[in-house]
């Protein structure tokens, strides 16, 4: 299981280690370039272990000054030590030893933002999942469970906070000027859930008292002065503790809980126990500095990490292969209190996006592997969609299949039975095979098999025998090590709605397992009879999204139509709309490639969406503004349905040979086709969704914004003047209008004086808040088009752009990268040569932010071959460069390979 550099670690070598930790003591001296870390480990030999195994500890860039046995210094002949390896050797059969160690460590120096660094003067730390081993030699992996008492020593002024795990012991004077402090955490854990913080900070304190009268200490730090910001996410805490409470039973474990934000992180947060640690992005909000989107963000997050306190601490992974255990079903679990807190169906139809746009696009590329993996070179690269999004999914599946009562069950059993172990994939789904008594080898292959299946669907309708059929076929797509597919367990939600809309019962069915409303597909090929069925149905399938597959069911218009103003799944109703809308954009987008490419934005490209299918174009044009303008549906329902689906979702709904240009071309047309055509609805949204009421982040208000301001982008498009957009811009008074209404101008009339301004005013007044600072650089990252490479180039060297903070680079190089398609993928393949360029700068710096930007070319077999040829050279470039990361290289060579 050792993770050498280059090395694969495969899932099949798996063995438990031969020595257990009984208890860890830690001893830390602070300093930004000389931090002095002592560990104290107490071992025993493992029962049934082979009693000459060495102790086999790992390190990334150590410096070890001393080593101890048993308090004495051990022999040079009994040890070796490399940076990346300490193995001791002689060690006792059966009693228990103790080791300690000394290293030397570099806060200050540490850009890779892995194991102790510094980020604005504070010292933090990361350490899943291998930081631990650049703190201290270690048995850094999930599987080795201890107790710890850490010690901190550090400079009283400088650094009046010091914070780790678990419960504050004490703390008092240390010596001239220095103070330390004293925490322990009862609860065993693996070395990744380990943090540690110092530094000076504000403070936002509140209380919890939990199901068992329990008074938990509630503490989120931030910089001084942002204190005002924190509240929102101390209301989201609260709110997450009493639904994980109510809704999984799970009541928290220590008597005190903790947040510290910070400036430079490599992602989103991190569920240490007790401690966790956020990038600040997720916890600073108020109305004049963030959006309803970072507000959502901020409570989805703040419950992730919250209830990873259950499913990834109490309940941690085996190994690292198993990461899905943890994430997966802690964005199923994140997922569902969003759910409750927000509107259920608008949350979904978000998800589903978001999964389509991400999770579809790396399980059909280079980079697709199983949710749980079976190999891997570098961990660090596993932190994927298809870990998290798909994991998340396959929850939902056995949600789904179980129902709400056996998953409940199941999900008691997993906690009673695994509480304070570390587990793999098979001990959780063997908790729901056992409750449901269903056999659930089928369904696992979810787990293990990479690729979105595909379903095609076509039915026939015998009037005569009142018959329905239903034929399914299923194929599973070949991925990277994976040719051939087997058939998987596929849960269909689905309904039969009459010609008017209501409701059809069916009744009998033949054919395969239907359940109540989920028809269970298992075979490849499966048909299955409806009786009893007095007019020709109309199909809804997959319902909610309930399985993550792509559906090829040629509906026509009239029957999408109808699901989409008439179905009872209000994500059936969106889908409809989408699927009506995809083909109008697809033909557009063939038929305007190349040639009118030549040609440029002209009005011609404008009726091309309208030309390829005039009667779908209508249809659609008809559902989506009757739709919009009905008084009945949730604002943010209808704000989904006017989103449409994005240059991305086109791009892979056309799969092969993708001209950018084109895309955009064909879906500005249709935007411009549905601006005229619901002109007057568009101004009477713009009017009818203001509010005059104080900014509130609630999910209903957020609604009437997103409403809103979908409207305002239909009608500027419409008069194509920016005037509207500007308007909007003096006259919005929270964060979530004044972005949009920067967006707008600036996306359609970059170079007008409208948008310059705006610009210049939106840095002015943020100046000093890198998180706003951060939409204006990504804003400007964002504008279609070739002039973004050259924008993107200025803006680095605009004094605010930092290339050591992780949000600026993705705000910046990031948006341009994965938002920016004409701009990125510009024909001459420019964009792409420069991102070769900074992916080997950031990779010496900060190895984890270049690789995630790397992925941003794994659609590249996707592109029309001029572009494809373009974007294999920059990649080769990559390749073939000297002194790449260990992250950079494994995504670059499966991005090239085959
Ligand atoms: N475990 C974190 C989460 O999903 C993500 C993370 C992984 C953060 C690795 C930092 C490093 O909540
Ligand atoms: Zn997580």
């Amino acid at each position: 299981m050792r993770t050498e550099t280059g090395q694969v670690v495969s899932l099949a070598d798996y063995r438990p280690t031969d020595f257990v930790l009984e208890r860890v003591d830690l001893t830390f001296e602070l300093d930004p370039t000389e931090t002095k870390v002592e560990t104290r480990l107490i071992f025993h030999r493992r029962e049934g272990a082979d009693p000459t195994a060495p102790l086999v500890l790992d390190g990334d860039e150590l410096v070890l000054t001393s080593l101890l046995f048993d308090q004495i210094e051990i022999d040079p002949g009994r040890y070796t030590a490399t940076p990346n390896l300490l193995t001791i050797r002689d060690l006792p059969a059966a009693e228990p030893f103790e080791i300690t160690i000394t290293t030397l460590i570099n806060p200050e120096a540490n850009t890779q933002l892995m194991g102790l660094y510094r980020s604005n003067g504070i010292y933090c730390t990361q350490c899943e999942a291998e930081g631990f081993r650049r703190i201290t030699y270690f048995p850094d992996r999930p599987d080795v469970l201890s107790v710890y008492t850490v010690n901190i020593i550090a400079d009283k002024a400088a650094n009046p906070l010091l914070l780790s795990n678990g419960n504050f012991l004490g703390g008092a004077g240390y010596g001239e000027g220095k103070h330390f402090a004293a925490w322990f955490d009862p609860h065993p854990k693996p070395s990744y859930l380990f943090a540690l913080v110092a530094g000076d900070l504000g403070l936002v304190e509140d209380t919890f008292t939990t199901l068992s009268g329990r008074e938990v200490a509630l503490k989120i730090y931030v910089e001084h002065g942002k204190e005002p910001r924190a509240s929102y996410a101390m209301d989201a805490l609260k709110r997450s503790m009493k639904w994980d409470e109510d809704v999984f039973g799970r009541e928290y474990d220590l008597d005190i809980f903790m947040i510290v934000a910070v400036s430079d992180f490599n992602m989103g947060a991190m569920e240490n126990k007790g401690l966790n640690v956020f990038n600040d992005k997720y916890v600073l909000a108020d109305p004049e500095t963030a959006t309803d989107a970072d507000y959502a963000n901020i409570e989805a997050i703040i419950a992730h990490e919250y209830f990873h306190n259950w499913t990834g601490n109490r309940i941690t992974c085996r190994d690292w292969f198993q990461l899905c255990l943890k994430e997966g079903l802690t964005v199923y679990r994140d997922h569902q209190f969003s759910a409750d807190q927000r509107s259920r169906a608008v949350k979904r139809i978000a998800e589903v996006r978001h999964l389509r746009a991400e999770q579809f696009v790396e399980d059909s590329g280079p980079l697709a592997h199983p949710v749980r993996p079976n190999t891997y070179k570098e961990i660090n690269n596993f932190y994927t969609t298809t870990v998290y999004e798909k994991g998340s999914e396959v929850t939902g599946m056995i949600a789904t299949i179980l129902g709400p009562d056996l998953f409940k069950a199941g999900m008691d059993l997993y906690f009673e039975r695994h509480d304070g172990d570390a587990a793999t994939v098979e001990d959780f789904v063997a908790c729901f095979a056992e409750v449901s008594k269903r056999d659930l080898s089928q369904f696992s292959l979810w787990y293990n098999q990479a690729g979105t299946p595909n379903v095609t669907v076509s039915c026939a309708y015998d009037v005569g025998a009142g018959l329905f059929t239903v034929d399914l076929e299923q194929v599973v797509p070949p991925t990277p090590g994976q040719p051939n597919k087997q058939p998987m367990h596929i849960p269909l939600r689905f309904g039969l709605l009459s010609a008017a809309g209501a409701p059809l019962a069916a009744a009998g069915v033949e054919g395969g397992e239907v359940s109540g409303d989920v028809l269970h597909l298992t075979e490849r090929r499966q048909t299955f009879r409806f009786s009893g069925i007095a007019e020709r149905p109309v199909l809804s399938l997959n319902r909610g999204f309930s399985a993550p597959v792509v559906l090829h069911f040629k509906q026509d218009s009239a029957d999408l139509a109808l699901i989409a103003s008439h179905d009872s799944d209000l994500f059936s109703r969106w889908q409809a709309l989408s699927d009506l809308a995809l083909p109008v954009l697809c033909e557009s987008a063939r038929q305007t490639g190349g040639k009118v490419a030549a040609k440029g934005r002209g009005t011609k490209a404008k009726s091309a969406a309208v030309a390829a299918d005039p009667a779908a174009a209508v249809a659609l044009t008809k559902s989506l503004l009757s739709i919009v303008g009905d008084d009945s549906l949730e604002p943010a329902f209808r704000a989904q349905a006017l989103a449409l689906p994005s240059e991305a979702d086109i791009a892979r709904e056309l799969g092969s040979n993708i001209d950018p240009d084109a895309i955009h071309r064909a879906r500005q047309a249709l935007v411009a086709e549905i601006a005229r055509a619901g002109l007057d609805l568009f101004g009477q949204l713009v009017e009818g969704m203001a509010s005059d009421a104080p900014y509130s982040p609630d999910a209903a208000s957020a609604g009437r914004r997103a409403l809103k301001n979908a409207a305002l982008g239909y009608l500027v498009q419409a008069a194509q003047d920016p005037a509207k957009a500007a308007e909007a811009y003096d006259k919005a008074d929270n964060m979530t209008d004044l972005s949009h209404a920067l967006g707008v101008l600036v996306t359609y009339f970059p170079e007008t004086e409208a948008a310059q301004a705006a610009l210049g005013n939106f840095q002015t007044r943020f100046a000093g808040n890198a998180l706003v600072l951060d939409k204006w650089f990504s804003v400007q990252a964002s504008i279609p088009g070739d002039g973004a490479l050259a924008r993107i180039k200025a803006l680095m060297s605009n004094p605010g752009f930092n290339p050591a903070n992780p949000n600026r680079v993705r705000a910046l190089i990031g948006s341009f990268a994965f938002s920016n398609p004409t701009g990125f993928h510009r024909a001459d393949g420019a964009a792409y040569d420069f991102m070769a360029e900074q992916i080997l700068l950031i990779d010496k710096r900060n190895p984890q932010l270049a690789a995630r930007l790397l992925t941003s070319m794994r659609t590249w077999r996707m592109l029309e071959p001029t572009r494809a040829e373009k974007a294999k050279a920059a990649l080769s470039t990559i390749e073939k460069s000297s002194g790449l990361s260990n992250d950079v290289r494994d995504i670059v060579e499966r991005m090239l390979k085959g």
